[in-house]
This record gives structure tokens, sequence and C-alpha cells, in this order.
């Protein structure tokens, strides 16, 4: 059923993201041909949508195709069109092959294209322009992600009225390496003209106000940074801070209590020939994620003989990802080639090193795969926060159950009682992942628990009110 065409400047609450959180699927599955994504961001904002005038801006996911705004499950969604050209040099080739790998500690290495900069500021202004034209006067507009740092100024040359807020849910690099951006002025600038910038840890605030010094001259005091005119006098004040990200806990404690989802747990076991430890990594597809560390660690722990594929069992779960760029290629052919070397030389006919799911799979299905895991590995090299970890938490609602996790992850500042590794250091990750295997059950649930109560009492929910809270008493609009 769809209600009437949304009013142009009558919101009072826009999010921003590059993606719009919709996925197109069948009109046999679906009323409207769409479907609400998965994750934590819509479960948290589609209620703050509804009992506001919200609307959601972003792009829905195919090149070349102009949509007219439409509503889904009491959300206003407005697209944002992106040509072919556009999908290459600002999402493949700016957002996924500079900012990414550049705020990710350059794991690979950035590559630097005036021409990708062009696209990247063009798309930005026409997402600028699409949340201008939806905000009623004074409006809240939350902008999310480093694919669009350069809209909280363009937004503001519009709409001086409106509320800005700013969140990036991946890292912020420390100045030494950020410095690398030839346009490293203009992404600090396009975000300080935010009322609010959000980050996952304090230590990426603190990386972005340690580059707003350095790079625009930024007056920095406390987390504040104050913007002035050529006479000297503040035009506008910034904040930076951290606001840790988590996820939809209920949904994941009311699945994990599904009869039918707990069978599922079983027979995975089952399936696997009931190994008496299942290890368990869940990523995307992404060279941030340690996959082939995690599997060079399990490889050597098999060649050795400490652990063999009838006690053990791996599942490394891998979602496609940004198959069209070239590090994501190489990464795909170097994991490929990893576990098939490891399963030809330990699987036997019943057994199987690592059961390799290059594939996404609904919540439910994860849900039964945490209930199923002994152990979780996550061993990124660098993640913003890392929402895996937090669902397999707050999934095992017996206190059961081992997480071994990078020290290099947001996450690891709110799971502190986690066995926590360096990823890099494959023999400390070995330690880990057979600590995991034994630990005892008294310190195991202990662990647990621990970790639990952190996740139990800050859900997605919590973060996106604290922001939004911290944001309203921020603004000061003109
Ligand atoms: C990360 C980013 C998100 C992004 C997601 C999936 O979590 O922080 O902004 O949407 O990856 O990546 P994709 O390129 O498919 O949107």
């Amino acid at each position: 059923i769809s209600k009437p065409a949304l009013h142009p400047g009558s919101s009072d609450f826009i999010v921003v993201s590059n993606r719009l959180p919709v996925d197109r699927v069948s009109t046999e599955d679906s009323d409207d041909g769409w479907r609400r994504s998965p994750g934590g961001l819509v479960t948290a904002l589609a209620p703050v949508m509804a009992s506001r005038e919200g609307a959601w801006v972003g792009w829905h996911g195919a090149p070349d195709e102009e949509l007219a705004p439409f509503h889904h499950e009491n959300m206003d969604l407005i697209p944002v069109a992106l040509s072919a050209d556009e999908v290459e040099l600002y999402y493949e080739g700016f957002s996924n092959s500079t900012l990414w790998p550049l705020y990710h500690d350059v794991i690979a290495p950035p590559e630097f294209h005036r021409t990708w900069w062009d696209a990247y500021r063009k798309v930005n202004k026409r997402f600028a322009a699409a949340a201008a034209k939806t905000a009623a006067h004074g409006a809240t507009v939350w902008v999310q992600d480093y694919q669009l740092q350069l809209v909280p100024q363009y937004l503001r040359a519009l709409r001086p009225d409106l509320s800005i807020g700013f969140f990036n849910h991946i890292p912020f690099p420390p100045p030494e390496i950020f410095a690398q951006l030839p346009w490293r002025a203009e992404i600090i600038d396009g975000l300080l003209a935010a009322d609010l910038i959000g980050f996952q840890r304090p230590s990426d605030a603190a990386n972005f106000l340690r580059s707003a010094r350095r790079f625009v001259g930024a007056g920095v005091k406390a987390a504040q940074v104050q913007i002035k005119d050529e006479e000297g006098s503040v035009v506008h004040i910034s904040r930076a801070a951290a606001f840790p990200i988590s996820i939809d806990v209920t949904t994941i404690q009311e699945l994990a209590v599904r009869p039918d989802i707990i069978n599922r747990a079983r027979q995975i076991r089952e399936d696997l020939g009931n190994p008496r430890t299942i290890l368990l990594g869940v990523d995307r597809l992404d060279y941030t994620k340690g996959i082939t560390h995690r599997l060079k660690a399990y490889g050597e722990l098999l060649n050795e003989g400490t652990l063999t594929v009838e006690d053990a069992a791996m599942i490394q779960v891998a979602s496609p990802s940004r198959e069209r760029v070239e590090s994501y290629r190489l990464l795909r052919e170097e994991v490929d080639g990893m576990v098939g070397r490891m399963n030809g030389q330990f699987d036997t006919i019943l057994h199987t090193a690592v059961r390799y799911l290059h594939h996404s799979y609904p919540v439910e299905e994860m849900v039964a795969l945490y209930l199923a895991a002994d152990v979780m590995l996550v061993t990124s090299l660098r993640d913003g926060m890392n929402l895996v970890a937090k669902e397999y938490v707050a999934a095992r609602g017996d206190n059961t159950g081992a997480l071994v996790l990078s020290e290099f992850t947001g996450a690891a500042d709110q799971l502190k009682s986690a066995l926590l590794v360096n990823p890099h250091d494959i023999d400390g990750l070995k330690a880990a992942i057979m600590r995991a295997v034994h630990l005892a059950p008294g310190e195991s649930s202990r662990r647990m628990r621990a970790m639990r109560r952190q996740i139990l009492t800050h859900d997605v929910q919590r973060w996106s009110e604290d922001f939004l809270t911290t944001l309203a008493t921020q603004a000061t609009p003109v």
C-alpha cells in the first residue's frame, strides 16, 4: 500500500548513507519489490524515522537508474542515482580503493587518482542536494560513513539552519598515514562543517582532531573545534567524540532461543560429523579481516597435529564483497587457494579442515552458526567495530563458547574479557586458538557473562540515542 508522495522540505529527521537500507527482491517475496536490509543501523533508526517525519537518502544499488522517492515499511526513501561511471570512480575508486585502504592502516596500497576525487566531490554534492531538498527548517540530518565525508560541508552551505551529525563507521587513521591523501585538508573541512562528528573509538576521534590541527590549522580545545571567519570570530563549533556502535541485541536474542534455529544449529554440528570443537569465522571477504592469518594459524595447528580434522572443524563464511575491485579479486584468489590446499592436505572422506562458504546468509542461519560454534574467530588487522563479535556474544544465552578477538577491532574496547590477540603474531594466534579450544567451562562462562553484561546494556538503540541526544545539545543553528 503506497502512501502519498513525500513533500520536499517536510522531513525533520534525515539519514544520509551511501546505500539505502533496502534490497531489491522479487515481487513474490515482497509487495513492492523491496526488503529491509539486515543490519543494526536500520533497526535502530527505523523507529526514530516512524516517530518523526523521517526520511532516508541513499543509493539504491543499481547503476544508471533514476528512481522516484518511495515508502517502505514506514520509511520514506529518497534514492540518489549513480551512473555506471560514478559507481566505478566514486564507489569502487575513491571510496573503496583510496579511502578504505588508507583508513585501514594501508593494509592494501591506496591509489590516488584525481578523476576519482572529482567523482567523489560530485556525488557528495548530489547527496547533499537531495538532503537539502528533503529537510524541513531546523531539521536534524545524520550523515553516515566514509563515502560521504564532504556532505556536511556542502549541506551546511545550502542549509545553514540544519543540525548536522556525521558518524564514521570505519577507523580514522593517524595523521602520519592520513597525510598521504592529496585532498586531506578538503576532507577535514568537509567533516568539520558537522556539529558532531562521531567515531567508533576514542583513538579515532583523537586521530581526527590531530589531523584537523595539523592539516587545516584548526583550533582544537578538548574535543571541540572552533571554526573562525576572516575577522577571527567563531562562526561554527564542531565536536568530535567516540560513540561505539552496537547491534540489535533483542533480535539476536529472540532468534537464539527459537526452537527451529536451535535445531538447525544441532543439524550443522551433525552435518560436520559432530566434531568436538567447531571454530567459526564470519566476514565480508575483505583484506582487513585477517582471514589469511586465521587460515595460516589453523593450517599450522593441523600440520603439527595439535588439532586434527576428527576433533575440530572450521567454518569460514566469507560473504562476497566489492568484487570488481582489484584487491578484493586478489584476496579471493588467495583465500580460495589456501583453503583448497588445506582441504587437499587434511581432509578425509568424512571430515573437512575448512568448510568454506562464499555466500551471504540470512540472519536466522547466522544465529544458528553462532549457536553451533564453540569458538568464534575474529582476527581483523584493522576494523572500525566488528559487529560479528558482538552478535556471537549476544547469541550465547547459556554463557558457553569462546571469543578470540583481535585487539585491532573497535569491539576490543568493549569486549575486554575476550581472548585478545594480535593476528600478525601467528604463534600468539595459534596459542589463543588452542586456549579457546581447551577453555575450562568455569573460565569460559565467567568471560562470556562479563561480555554479555556489556552488550546487553549497550545495544544499537542506545548508541543512536546517545549520538542524537549529544547532537541536539551540541547544535548551534545560525
Ligand atoms: C562497511 C562500511 C559500510 C558498507 C559495508 C558494506 O561496513 O562501513 O559503509 O556499507 O561495509 O560494503 P558495501 O561496499 O557493499 O556497501
